[in-house]
């Protein structure tokens, strides 16, 4: 029998979690869940991503607050009562979000852990943030409530690398028992517990995939570079599924998963295979820096950038941040992802440089 067998919140987005018997699910997702998250002084999201030690910070729930500590660091209290009244705007993937400054003394903690200046900011009652397109909320998770990932899948991963991991390594809120692997993809609306909800969208995975929740260490492949070989799908690598609550209620581990509706799953295959099949030659004509390259119909705009010594800014290479943004002045590119841009760039040709393939001679304005 398929059923709920761990629970997972993670306070303080991209440090470690905290594994719980059960949970209360919110609209926004797990109570508690990414409910902090830190911002460089700009107000721009800081992550695991960039910065992995970040998992190396470990969060209590005590009766004085959160209990924070990190190697080679005192332990700190966050408490609540103590917060700023200040609201600061911060900036998440493409969404801006009002948040509650928390205090100067937590942000010079995390700023000496990180090494680098920082705020520690709180999604309040009054912040407000929606799963893209839809009325869904959601708050500090990249962009859905929750993530399921099946145990099955993880194993069935484990079989192609010579290092097998942990589920941890997916960040999951929910770990399952699945009867077969990747059998989660065939779902599209279930029930645990009290809860029902909607299997929204597979995870597209990042380099964030790649650090070792234990020591923080991010390994340049693995497994990022396996998961591309059989689970690509339009320019993404996907692992686990993101969900939405459609109610709420509580969960509990044990609880039996309920298959409400199905759905017919992406035909997964290897990015390798897909890039080099129907290969074509294409002129790539970099209008800012006056440089043509010819480069190919497969490959990402970003890639063949670098390969040609031009510098495009990125942040995420998951066509999320917007930081890759580049405008087509002409030719034809194929979108794999636009969620980094607001309607007004889409309408005037820009595209993520991490997310888009040339389909023919183009000419960008970089
Ligand atoms: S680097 Fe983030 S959208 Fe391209």
């Amino acid at each position: 029998m398929q059923s709920l067998t761990e629970l997972y919140i993670y306070p303080i987005k991209s440090t470690k979690g905290i594994e719980l018997p059960q949970a209360l699910v919110e609209e926004k997702g797990l109570k508690d869940d990414r409910r902090y998250m830190l911002v460089d002084l700009e107000g721009k999201f800081i992550t695991g991503r960039t910065h992995p030690q970040l998992t190396q910070i470990s969060i209590e729930f005590s009766k004085k607050g959160l209990f924070v500590s990190a190697p080679k660091q005192p332990s700190i209290y966050i408490q609540p009562e103590l917060f700023s009244t200040q609201t600061l705007n911060v900036d998440i993937w493409s969404d801006s979000v009002q948040a509650q400054h928390c205090n100067i003394e937590y942000d010079r903690w995390f700023s000496s852990f990180l090494k680098q200046e920082c705020q520690l900011v709180y999604f309040a009652d009054t912040s407000n943030r929606t799963v893209k397109n839809t009325q869904y909320e959601v708050g500090f998770a990249d962009g859905y409530p929750l993530l399921l990932i099946n145990q099955a899948s993880i194993d069935q991963l484990n079989t192609h690398l010579d290092a097998p991991i942990s589920a941890l390594h997916f960040r999951p809120n929910l770990l399952i028992k699945g009867d077969t692997a990747f059998i989660e993809d065939t779902w599209a609306r279930i029930r645990i517990g009290e809860v029902a909800f909607q299997v929204s969208k597979p995870c597209s995975r990042c380099t964030f995939t790649n650090v070792d929740p234990k020591t923080g260490v991010a390994d340049l492949e693995q497994p990022l570079k396996t998961l591309s070989q059989f689970r690509y799908h339009q320019g993404d690598i996907d692992f686990g599924q993101n969900l939405i609550p459609l109610n709420t209620g509580i969960i509990r581990c044990g609880d039996a998963i309920e298959i409400l509706e199905t759905q017919i799953p992406p035909s997964y295959s290897s990015m390798l295979a897909t890039q080099t099949s129907n290969k074509e030659a294409v002129q790539i004509y970099f209008a800012g820096s006056d440089i043509e390259v010819t480069g190919d119909n497969q490959q990402l705009l970003l890639e063949q950038a670098e390969q040609a010594g031009i510098n495009i800014p990125y942040s995420c290479r998951g066509g999320k941040c917007g930081r890759c943004k580049t405008q087509v002045l002409s030719g034809e590119v194929s979108v794999l992802s636009n969620e980094g841009l607001n309607d007004n760039e889409i309408e005037a040709g820009y595209v993520l440089a991490c997310s888009c393939i040339p389909l023919s001679d183009i000419t960008i304005n970089h």
